[in-house]
């Protein structure tokens, strides 16, 4: 996949309010799996596909000056306001280019492999570059497991944002994200020889952080579903006034977490 496949395009204006609403609906989940995995100061870590500033910033107060993160992604404008002392951020593609050629404490991707249609080789460029013992957390939704908007469709307002929803899905689809992606993980973790490997899945049913991601997923992705006759104009209109409103009870797919640490000895892929 080249950059510009990459459906929700990182330069485009919304950008930035989509990276702040996933970080205020999925950070908390995923500094507990950083928790699970026992993140201390002096950690060296690997945030992959970082999109925003903010979970590269999270790491680094964690991590504290004798920490260090690497913040990578295709396009690093976004991640660039978290580089600091103990912040580097570097753009990268996680399954075309040769891992850093350095060893981390944690590597970790959100929301990153299921667009990329190279995820094996990319899954396995992150194993490379765990240390002994080092561990790899990967989270990734699983829309087929769940592919609604509203998971209680009692109305038109409800059927119509589930119709923008599917569209939504169909787009990345075409791009060659792989929508049931999320429960694969907890397989690739094991044939690949990670031990101690934990999952567990994350559901927005109704929360206040699903409106602002839903606002600017749709204005990133508004002149697509137009194009592929989706939706019309109008219905983007009324269905945005219809979140804004707060008509819906706006669900987010489940959000399958996995961790595992690289044993001490060789593992598969490497
Ligand atoms: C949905 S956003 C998730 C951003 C962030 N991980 C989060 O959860 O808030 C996906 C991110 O993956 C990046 N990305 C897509 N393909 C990539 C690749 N092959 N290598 C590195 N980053 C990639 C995109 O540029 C984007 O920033």
């Amino acid at each position: 996949m080249s950059e510009t496949d990459y459906l929700l395009e990182n330069r485009n204006t919304e950008a930035a309010q989509r990276f702040t609403a996933l970080s205020a609906l999925f950070n908390p989940g995923t500094l507990r799996q950083f928790d699970a995995c026992g993140m201390t100061a002096g950690w060296r870590c690997w945030e992959v596909g970082a999109g925003g500033p903010a979970l590269a910033r999270m790491i680094a107060e964690r991590v504290g000056q004798a920490g260090r993160v690497l913040a990578t992604d295709i396009d690093d404008s976004w991640a660039k306001e978290a580089a600091t002392r103990n912040v580097e951020v570097r753009k990268h593609d996680v399954a075309r280019d040769p891992p850093p050629d350095e060893l981390f404490d944690l590597v970790h991707a959100r929301l990153v492999l299921v667009h990329v249609p190279e995820r094996e080789r990319a899954f396995r460029n992150m194993i490379s570059a765990l240390k002994p013992g080092g561990w790899l957390v990967v989270e990734d939704a699983d829309p087929a497991l769940q592919p609604l908007s509203c998971i209680d469709p009692y109305g038109a307002e409800q059927e119509l944002a589930n119709r923008i929803r599917s569209g939504f899905r169909a787009l990345l689809s075409n791009r060659g994200a792989d929508l049931s992606f999320g429960r694969k993980l907890p397989r690739m973790f094991r044939e690949a020889g990670l031990a101690d490997m934990a999952a567990e899945a994350y559901f927005p049913i109704a929360l206040p952080e699903c409106v602002p991601l839903e606002i600017a997923t749709i204005k990133m992705i508004r002149s697509d579903l137009l194009s592929h006759g989706i939706v019309a104009d109008d219905e983007i209109e009324q269905h945005l006034e219809n979140v804004r409103a707060g008509m819906l009870d706006l669900s987010q797919p489940p959000m399958i977490s996995v961790r595992g640490r690289k044993p001490s000895s060789p593992v598969h892929g490497r």
